[in-house]
């Protein structure tokens, strides 16, 4: 288990391209594999997440060449073209990929089983084993929990679903299923998440996607293969806009970032603590708003995070939690509870990492409060969660004594590469096995 030093920092500095996002890539993958004909995909993350989704498709019999340099070819069988797998479906860390892949297997033909790794294991898996067997699939797990068992069944119902959780991976399981259910499926949500299937179903399926639509899908839709250029991740970027803000004398560029409004809650909250963010060179790509940002150090200050933001920025919050540390005053985060089923317990992680380093952090059922004031040098466990590593990377770089990090392997589920972009920009990290 590789551990990861993080010795100081001076500004960040230059113009960097973030890999491409995982969310999109995943669901690029899934699409173009159901999709007739060829989609080819450039600037897909090549991380492990989405090799995983993507060797799942090659047990399925899918013909896929790549990915070199980003770029993905997948000769898209239709919605019926998948074969049964030989073996356990291994979908690894990616919660996203065994949840959206169970959406989809659970309306064909074969069964199969999904497994993950130790932490994907201990992951709710009811969330989308429930709305399923309202469809009336045939999907167990172990306690609600990874390996899930699917078997065949004749027919799949439509369902209108009023989501009991906050996740647009359960909402995306649930459109992935209606493809193969006769009839129109609904889901409804309580609050916005990532709309990145909603507007990729109707890229493959010809049709135009409007914004603030009832979220549905129609059982057998066509859908036909694609150009996809994936948008730069904006959770990925989000570690060089808080170092960035944080390091004296900073001025980068980030290009090519998305900019879906459903991903950009972590600009409005940096934004809120007195961030210097500017958007420019808006355009849309691939039915993806994108562009570029500029990020100069700034004095940040605490804020209460509004709820109507949490959603939308759930997976920045590691990162966030650092930015908070460096404010001046006491941030407040709550009704994040989804954190805590995340590739680890993210509050205990973070809460546990920023106390390791003298920051003063409490723990809540659903959030956590953050005093703004000076890192120490200290040794902090990721738990095996690559935002938790690389948000205290970020760390490091305005402790006064050399970050430990350690368990780090994992970083390159989301983002392989960082270590030498981090460098590249500014930040002083070594890896040790
Ligand atoms: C994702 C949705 C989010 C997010 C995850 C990716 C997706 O999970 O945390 O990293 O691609 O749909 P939930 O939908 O469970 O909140």
């Amino acid at each position: 288990m590789s551990r990861i030093t993080s010795t100081g920092s001076g500004p960040l500095e230059g113009v960097a391209r973030i890999p491409g996002d995982k969310s999109i890539s995943h669901r690029a993958v899934i699409f173009g594999a159901i999709a007739t004909g060829e989609t080819q995909i450039t600037n897909l993350l090549d991380g492990e997440d989405v090799l995983c989704t993507i060797s799942c498709f090659r047990e399925m019999g899918l013909e896929i060449t790549g990915p070199d340099e980003g770029r993905l070819q997948i000769c898209g069988v239709g919605l019926k073209g998948l074969t049964a797998p030989k073996r356990t479906l291994r979908t690894g860390n990616s919660g996203t990929t065994m949840r959206l892949l169970t959406g989809l297997l659970v309306g064909q033909q074969f069964g199969c089983t999904l497994a993950g790794d130790q932490s994907l294991q201990r992951r709710p898996m009811t969330r989308v084993i429930d709305p399923l067997v309202q469809m009336g699939a045939h999907v167990d797990g172990t306690e609600g929990r990874p390996p899930l068992t699917i078997q065949p069944v004749k027919a799949l119902h439509t369902i209108c679903y009023e989501m009991p959780v906050v996740s647009a991976q359960v909402k995306s399981a649930i459109l992935l299923a209606g493809l193969y259910a006769s009839g129109v499926t609904q889901v409804v949500e309580s609050m916005p998440t990532r709309d990145h299937s909603e507007r990729m179903l109707c890229a493959f399926a010809g049709k135009e996607w409007r914004p603030g639509g009832i979220i549905q899908v129609e059982g057998g839709a066509c859908l036909r293969g694609q150009q996809v250029n994936v948008p730069g991740d904006i959770s990925s970027a989000a570690f060089f806009l808080v170092g960035a803000s944080i390091c004296p004398g900073s001025d980068l560029l980030l290009t090519d970032v998305g900019v879906n409004p459903t991903r950009v809650a972590v600009l409005e909250i940096l934004k809120m603590m007195g961030a210097n963010i500017e958007l420019s060179n808006s355009r849309v790509k691939s039915g993806e708003p994108v562009c570029d940002i500029r990020v100069r150090t700034a004095s940040l200050r605490a804020i209460d995070v509004p709820i109507a933001y949490v959603a939308s920025a759930i997976d920045e919050f590691p990162v966030l939690a650092i930015a908070a540390a460096a404010a001046q005053g006491t941030t407040r985060i709550r009704g994040a509870q989804e954190l805590r089923i995340k590739e680890s317990d993210r509050i205990r992680a973070v809460v546990t990492g920023l106390q390791a380093l003298g920051v003063i952090a409490v723990e809540y059922p659903d959030g956590m409060d953050i005093t703004g004031g000076p890192f120490q040098s200290g040794i902090v466990d990721s738990l095996g969660d690559h935002r938790i590593a690389m948000a205290f990377a970020i760390a490091g770089a305005r402790a006064e004594g050399p970050v430990v990090i350690d368990d780090c392997d994992n970083i390159g589920t989301s983002f392989p590469g960082f270590l030498r972009l981090a460098n590249t920009l500014g930040l002083s990290l070594s890896e040790h096995p």
